[in-house]
């Protein structure tokens, strides 16, 4: 998007704001798509819980998408957006019987992780299709919090617990009809992707009566100029080659599978905030924000850098900043980080800011949550009204006791 466009957003909606582009979300959607175009059932499932307003699942449901969920919750999202129930695949972490049962019901394919749940479940349920989530113990990921499919990871059923596994399907007469990995975000080798494929490939061979194998997701995108990412036509020859064999072996045509959250949508992101006040102290400049981590936690949490731009003064001389939020404890965005001049009002423009940003956000220090707006061809679409104090209000309960 153009800087003008967003500083007109700014301007219309104020700021803090999120704004997406649908035109990065269908091209990226299409980019992964073409490289897994000689697969002749490919399916994308988005992970809803990357960015979950409802006119972006709509958007992605347009493309031909799927919808992986997480919760109960996430999966009436998809229902309400007008997700057929066959489109939505559920692979929750820890969650009751109960709600796998409810989801159950609902016709989504559900994906289960832990042996406990899958003897249970299948005693009860014996004819309802059941997805297995494979822990291949590769070690992935950008980082510890985002490395999901290492050994002492709690997602997913140990390939070394296969034996153990086989029996419960075979006592239950429970339906496999598929299986699946994720083994983390931001997996920066293609090569590591191809080794635990080659591990759930193996797998695979247990179970005949397969619909598809899902890859789960990873895909690195990059975060500023020069940054790697996955070379997804690189994976996409060499994966479809090798899923293709498989096939063959395997003797019946399955479903390749994939549920990305952040290919589809982090670059398709751009967040504008307002600077409040510059503060030089004697060991730094600090340009305070109108937002704080409460609307954007990934720098916090996990380190992640999101390039910023000073878009009111795109030509300004760059200078050394620490970019913090007004949140009443560290609250670090950037740290001694080369922005354009900042003067206060200045609009900064966080990139990346489409995955696990608003759908992380809260209200900590009771403050209002963001505006979304959509952007397609040269018109911003408000999708999300910005909290009001009633918001912080609602479900509160006072009581003098
Ligand atoms: C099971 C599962 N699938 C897919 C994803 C999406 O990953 P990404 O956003 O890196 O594509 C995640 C992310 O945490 C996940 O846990």
């Amino acid at each position: 998007m153009q800087q003008q466009e967003l500083l007109s957003l700014a301007n219309e909606y104020s700021t803090p704001l999120y704004v997406y582009d649908a035109n990065k979300i269908i091209s990226q959607y299409a980019r992964l798509t073409k490289a897994f175009s000689k697969v002749e059932r490919f399916k994308i499932h988005y992970a809803v819980k990357a960015l979950s307003n409802v006119s972006i699942l709509k958007l992605m449901q347009k493309q031909g998408c799927g919808l992986d969920t997480v919760s109960i919750q996430e999966v009436q999202l998809g229902l309400h957006a007008g997700f057929d129930p066959k489109d939505i695949i559920y692979t929750p972490n820890g969650v009751s019987i109960q709600e796998l049962e409810e989801v159950a019901q609902l016709g989504v394919q559900i994906n289960i992780d832990n042996l406990s749940i899958l003897e249970q479940f299948g005693a009860k349920h014996p004819t309802t299709p059941v997805c297995i989530r494979i822990n291949p113990h590769v070690m992935a990921g950008g980082n510890a919090n985002i490395s999901v499919g290492h050994i002492d990871s709690k997602f997913g059923i140990s390939i070394h617990q296969l034996p153990h596994l086989l029996r419960i399907i075979e006592n239950t007469g429970m339906h496999i009809n598929g299986i699946h990995m994720h083994t983390g975000s931001d997996i920066l080798d293609v090569d590591v992707f191809l080794y635990a494929a080659e591990i759930l490939f193996e797998t695979a061979k247990h179970f005949k009566e397969l619909d598809f194998i899902d890859f789960g997701s990873g895909f690195k995108v990059p975060y500023k100029k020069g940054d790697i990412e996955t070379n997804v036509e690189e994976f996409g020859r060499k994966l479809t080659k090798r899923f293709l064999a498989f096939e063959k072996e395997y003797g019946r045509t399955l479903t390749l599978a994939f549920e990305p959250g952040k290919f589809l949508v982090s670059e398709a992101g751009y967040f504008l905030a307002k600077v409040n006040v510059v503060k030089q102290t004697t060991s730094t400049v600090f340009a305070g924000v109108d937002t704080g981590f409460n609307h954007l936690i990934r720098p916090m949490l996990y380190g992640a850098q999101h390039h910023i731009e000073n878009i009111s003064n795109p030509k300004g001389k760059e200078r050394y900043y620490s970019v913090v939020g007004y949140i009443c404890e560290t609250d670090t965005f950037a740290n001694n980080r080369r922005i354009q001049e900042i003067h206060e009002g200045d609009i900064l423009c966080f990139k990346n800011a489409g995955a696990y940003c608003f759908s992380m956000a809260s209200n900590y220090n009771s403050r209002l949550k963001p505006a979304e707006v959509l952007w397609k061809e040269g018109k911003g679409y408000l999708i999300r009204e910005r909290e009001t104090f009633d918001d912080i209000l609602k479900n509160q309960v006072m009581v003098e006791i």
